[in-house]
């Protein structure tokens, strides 16, 4: 039998180990957010000031933002350590009561996807965040029990691409919520050159602002895309990643100018050629592409509704004027042009 994946973190592999030294472990070497920084700054300084947990907090806005980074600066900033999970690993309330007894006076609780974790779980996990007591129920039909244990104060930082899909006592629980927004071209720039710095590389300003504007104004994508162009640097014998190196590696990755990859390039094809521009369903347009109903709602489409390559109306995504231009196709006038905006 397939031995079940424990519900805290798996072992790291040799990739993780990179994201790891690349990841800033002190709220100042945390680029851009800039308000969400600041605040959180705050809280955490209140916090120790009264020698309390610091009030649960949800990070919440599309994937690669860095939530998970600044939960474990949260943690570092405390001086407690940080226990991590994500919703979908936690499927049982004694996943999630396994996961609570391991924790320490004052510990972060980090869960990543916390909008995933089943309703029967959430519901355990009200009463732990209020009041720290943890409330079971033992044995089985007919002579079950529900004894009530205590947990030490603890911090809960969940984490979600979707704020909406958390049930509204889910969400009320949390006393700081804060929303994380796509970088900017200077920001991301910045994060590259520091990436580098850490890998031991050199990189030209314009180099690591032309990777900037190509890594869909997030930072995962930008460490990501950096990796890979560091790669053709180094086998190409260059001591130094130039604008050249990055433009030949980035163009051979199949990254146009505006960040989009082969994804997005298929979902905005598809969605004028194959649809006639819009309005269509998500399904129908996931179907035709042959990805993933949620890989589409949470990664790609954020960047292009943000970018203003698709528009969601009432009946379905429509393509956008920018979105014909970007891929050079005739835009004819059509019906639904005028429809109105969800
Ligand atoms: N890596 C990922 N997100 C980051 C950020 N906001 N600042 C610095 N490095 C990062």
């Amino acid at each position: 039998m397939k031995e079940k994946e424990n519900v805290l973190d798996a072992e790291k592999t040799k990739s993780d180990e990179f994201e790891t030294n690349i990841r800033p472990q002190r709220i100042d070497d945390y680029i851009g957010q800039k308000d969400v920084k600041e605040n959180i700054r705050v809280f955490i300084e209140a916090a120790k000031m009264r020698d309390e947990p610091l009030d649960h907090v949800l990070l919440y806005g599309p994937p690669g933002l860095g939530k998970t980074t600044l939960a474990h600066i949260i943690a570092n900033e405390l001086g407690v350590n940080i226990k991590t999970a994500s919703g979908p690993s936690i499927e049982k309330s004694g996943d999630l009561a396994a996961v609570l007894s391991t924790l320490e006076p004052g510990d972060v609780l980090f869960i990543d996807e916390i909008h995933r974790m089943p309703r029967i779980v959430e519901e355990i996990l009200y009463p732990a965040m209020e009041d720290y007591e943890l409330d079971i129920i033992i044995g089985s039909e007919g002579s079950t029990k529900s004894i009530k244990i205590n947990l030490p104060p603890f911090t809960l930082v969940g984490a979600t691409t979707r704020s909406g899909d958390l049930s509204s006592p889910l969400r009320d629980r949390f006393g700081i919520v804060c929303k994380l927004n796509y970088y900017t071209d200077k920001e991301l720039s910045d994060i590259v050159k520091r990436t580098s710095r850490i890998a031991g590389m050199e990189i030209e300003s314009d180099a690591a602002l032309e990777l900037a504007k190509r890594s869909r104004k997030t930072p995962r994508i930008a460490n990501r895309l950096y990796k890979r162009v560091r790669d053709f640097a180094l086998v190409g014998g260059d001591d130094k990643i130039d604008i050249k190196v990055t433009k030949k590696s980035l163009d051979r990755l199949k990254v146009d100018n505006y960040g989009l990859d082969e994804i997005d390039i298929e979902y905005l094809k598809s969605l004028i050629t194959k649809f006639n521009g819009g309005p269509v369903g998500l399904e129908t347009i996931a179907t035709s592409i042959g990805e993933e109903v949620t890989t589409i709602e949470d990664v790609v489409e954020p960047f292009l509704l943000q970018e203003g390559f698709v528009k969601r109306t009432r009946s379905g995504r429509v393509a956008t004027e920018k979105s014909y231009e970007h891929l050079g196709i005739n835009h004819t006038f059509s019906l639904f042009d005028t429809i109105e905006e969800e």
